[in-house]
């Protein structure tokens, strides 16, 4: 499974702030918005990468995110010219893609909680599969209809009298056949080659399955400046309350073993004297208490 991050876009509902850095790499509490998404996809075992940027901002995220290889994954990148639609990224990285499934999450899409996301991806076997969240405000976002087997009625984008509260959150899963169904698309009325148009054709043709994402589950979106403001109050709030931090790609690559004790040692020596370094530093601790525990307890490793 690889995976696209689509962080195109003129980030226009946050001027000022976008003018001089591009949205998904605006701050969401202590972390650049775009390592949200890119850790969870880590932490539920994809490597391999490309992060579709503006023309301008590419260069911001290069120097963030470089090749990936300091958290033992590749990073590649697309420039999206103009944003004209989530949809244009299969059109864009179809070479990345090389006929494999994919995963798309937008840089801006923040998911907390749970264990929902890797088990998709884990169980992915084909065709599409895409979340479905409650919200107060579906008119806002693609909204799907499902029966109690979860069988897809509709689908919807952002429409004026939405037949379900079930919005579909930015992290889609595909097979292969996606970049054919993108290149078959028409512009919508606004202009762009619609996301919900491809999960459509998936659900013409009987292959989208989509999942509850249940109660408790934190899905965010930081779009507008009071969203971004929500969005790092809520991180805050639970980093604080549990000692924990989410959206660490360092941490998401020693826990999936992409990354040794060493090489994560090496990673925290290079960061300034900072909390997220005092963090990454008690997570390596408790990592290495935690082997010598494995190796003590094994059998046959006993010495005395
Ligand atoms: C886009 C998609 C929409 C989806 C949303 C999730 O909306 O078009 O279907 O629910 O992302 O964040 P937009 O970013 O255009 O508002």
């Amino acid at each position: 499974m690889k995976a696209i991050i689509l962080a195109g876009g003129r980030g226009s509902r946050l001027y000022p702030l976008t003018l001089v850095a591009s949205k998904q790499l605006q701050a969401v509490y202590d972390k650049p918005m775009i390592y949200y998404p890119l850790t969870v996809l880590m932490a539920a075992g994809i490597r391999e990468f490309c992060v579709i940027t503006t023309p301008e901002d590419q260069p911001r995220f290069q120097a963030l995110l470089g090749d990936g290889r300091q958290w033992g994954i590749s990073i590649e990148y697309r420039v999206q010219e103009r944003p004209a639609g989530i949809a244009q990224a299969f059109l864009i990285a179809a070479d990345f893609i090389a006929g494999e499934a994919v995963t798309l999450a937008l840089g801006d899409n923040i998911f907390v909680g749970g264990d929902a996301i890797p088990r998709a991806l884990a169980e992915f076997s084909g065709g599409a599969l895409i979340f479905a969240y409650r919200v107060t405000n579906p008119r806002d976002y693609g909204v799907v209809e499902f029966d109690a087997e979860g069988r897809v009625l509709s689908l919807e984008e952002k429409p004026r009298e939405p037949r379900s509260h079930y919005a579909v959150p930015g992290l889609y899963i595909f097979d292969s056949d996606v970049v054919g169904i993108a290149r078959g698309l028409k512009p919508s009325a606004r202009g762009e080659l619609e996301i919900t148009d491809v999960n459509r054709a998936y659900m013409d043709a009987g292959r989208l399955k989509v999942r509850r994402l249940s109660r408790g589950f934190a899905w965010l979106d930081a779009g507008t400046s009071a969203a971004l403001q929500e969005a790092a109050a809520f991180i805050e709030t639970v980093e604080r309350r549990q000692g924990i931090k989410f959206g660490c790609p360092e941490e998401a690559a020693l826990q999936r073993g992409f990354l040794n004790l060493e090489a994560f040692a090496a990673l925290t020596q290079m960061m300034p004297d900072c909390e997220y370094r005092h963090y990454l530093e008690a997570v390596a601790a408790e990592a290495r208490d935690h082997a010598l525990v494995m190796t003590r307890d094994a059998p046959g490793e006993r010495t005395g």
